[in-house]
């Protein structure tokens, strides 16, 4: 099967489309408004210590198995299985990240549409095609399903093409072009009045804060889902790694990335919501709570857009033209999940499972538009606060309970002759089999 399988064809490679998968709307959107409404700076706190010590760990578990199974996420830990009761504990864990990436991207894939359809408004405006840059901006069906489907069309275009040509060639071209972007702005928004306080509000944490139950399942839940945890996704990322790279390593630039976009984002976003309040926009309520989650980005970005005079437009274009980028490098990620189940587990030819696969997907999105206000939230919540952590907590359970350490230590060898000595091989194995199986359930079982 190797043969037919795609590998990424670099190290860079594999590097960007694993931080395209971890890069998007989560970083740039759902950090910020995380941040703005569990208290700034303390939950930025949080974040930064659970990614590193508690998302990074179950991240290099799934990883390491992928890697050593070069499948998809149910034979990959079947190989690992040595009773039929592992085997079948391997189905659903396997099985059950493919149906959580399939139901993230039936909402994920509404919310890039907007993205798109803010991306197309400056351009109609431009053309002076007022009516049409109002519709494609105003909540409706209409809107929603056909930006939905121009979003579902493009991931479909990719993945089709597979790992090298399609995954890989994409995310290197569009990933840098992203982190370019986001400084620019963030030095733009640092010239505003009301920017420092909004950098207050970031960085200055009030570390009374950072044991609140709520706060810390909400980090914990941004930190899974900001590197596709749970999902099978990176799963089979590591099964396309050669056996020639060093998997620690790769693993740790990637978390580096996410993390460091996420921090940029806030560094652009929450100063924009104090420069947007200077001008009288509405952020926060009486209470000081935050108005609403869509605003940040809906509200506050275009307000700071018009400040900008005549090259606002243009801003704004190329703003959510790299969000809508941003957000296809996640959902091709997502889409390669169940296809590579498809492809590997039934046979299917992949372009044919990749279009079956993309409208099966894009009807779950058509169904959640019917009733936006209610299925959204809920399909969100099942997927992200409840099937994330789950399977994420099992994929750490099974790397350290049911695989030998001497297998987990020859597959992390490979590409890295001198793991054993190293600080990673002392502490992970350990952690994984206690600290991260514990921590993800107590985090859990205190937020219900
Ligand atoms: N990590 C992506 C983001 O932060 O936007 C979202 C995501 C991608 C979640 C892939 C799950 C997944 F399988």
């Amino acid at each position: 099967m190797a043969a037919s399988r795609g590998e990424f064809s670099s190290r860079i490679g594999f590097i960007m489309a694993a931080a395209g998968s971890a890069v998007g709307l989560g970083n740039i959107w759902g950090f910020p408004t995380q941040t703005a409404s569990n208290g700034g700076a303390a939950f930025v706190l949080v974040y930064l210590v659970l990614a590193f010590c508690l998302a990074y760990p179950a991240f290099m578990a799934e990883l390491l198995i992928g890697r050593y199974g070069q499948a998809n996420a149910v034979t990959s830990l079947q190989k690992m299985s040595r009773t039929t009761f592992h085997k079948r504990f391997a189905f659903f864990v396997g099985f059950g990240g493919v149906i959580c990436a399939a139901l993230i991207l039936s909402f994920y894939g509404i919310l890039a549409g907007w993205m798109v359809s803010y991306a197309v408004e400056p351009v109609l405006q431009l053309a002076a095609v007022n009516d049409a840059a109002n519709w494609v901006v105003a909540q409706s069906f209409a809107r929603n399903i056909c930006f939905a489907a121009i979003f579902m069309f493009l991931t479909v275009f990719v993945i089709r093409r597979g790992v090298e040509d399609g995954i890989e060639k994409w995310s290197k071209r569009l990933m840098p072009l992203l982190i370019v972007l986001l400084v620019i702005l963030i030095a733009y928004v640092f010239t505003l009045d009301g920017a420092s306080d909004g950098l207050n509000a970031y960085l200055n944490p009030d570390i009374s804060r950072v044991l609140e139950p709520d706060l810390l399942i909400s980090a914990m839940g941004q930190a899974f889902f900001s590197l596709s945890l749970g999902t099978s996704v990176m799963v089979i990322y590591g099964s396309y790694i050669s056996k020639e790279e060093n998997l620690v390593s790769l693993g740790a630039q990637v978390t580096l990335i996410d993390v460091s976009i996420a921090f940029l984002a806030g560094l652009l976003i929450i100063p924009a919501m104090y420069v947007a309040q200077a001008q009288g926009v509405a952020i926060f309520a009486e209470d000081g709570s935050l108005i609403s989650g869509s605003g940040l980005v809906f509200t506050v970005l275009p307000s700071l857009f018009d400040t900008m005079g005549s090259i606002g437009l243009f801003v704004a274009f190329i703003f959510f033209i790299l969000m809508s980028v941003a957000a296809l490098t996640s959902s091709i990620s997502m889409l390669e999940g169940p296809v590579s189940y498809v492809v590997e587990r039934h046979q299917v030819e992949r372009t044919k499972a990749t279009t079956i696969i993309g409208v099966v997907i894009f009807l779950m999105s058509a169904l959640i538009i019917t009733n936006l206000d209610m299925m959204l939230g809920l399909v969100a919540t099942l997927a992200t606060e409840y099937g994330q952590p789950i399977i994420a907590m099992l994929c750490c359970v099974f790397v350290g309970w049911i695989w030998h350490r001497s297998e987990i230590l020859k597959e992390l060898q490979q590409g890295n002759d001198n793991i054993e000595n190293g600080l990673f091989w002392k502490i992970w194995p350990w952690y994984t089999k206690f600290v991260c199986p514990t921590a993800i359930a107590v985090v859990f079982i205190h937020s219900l």
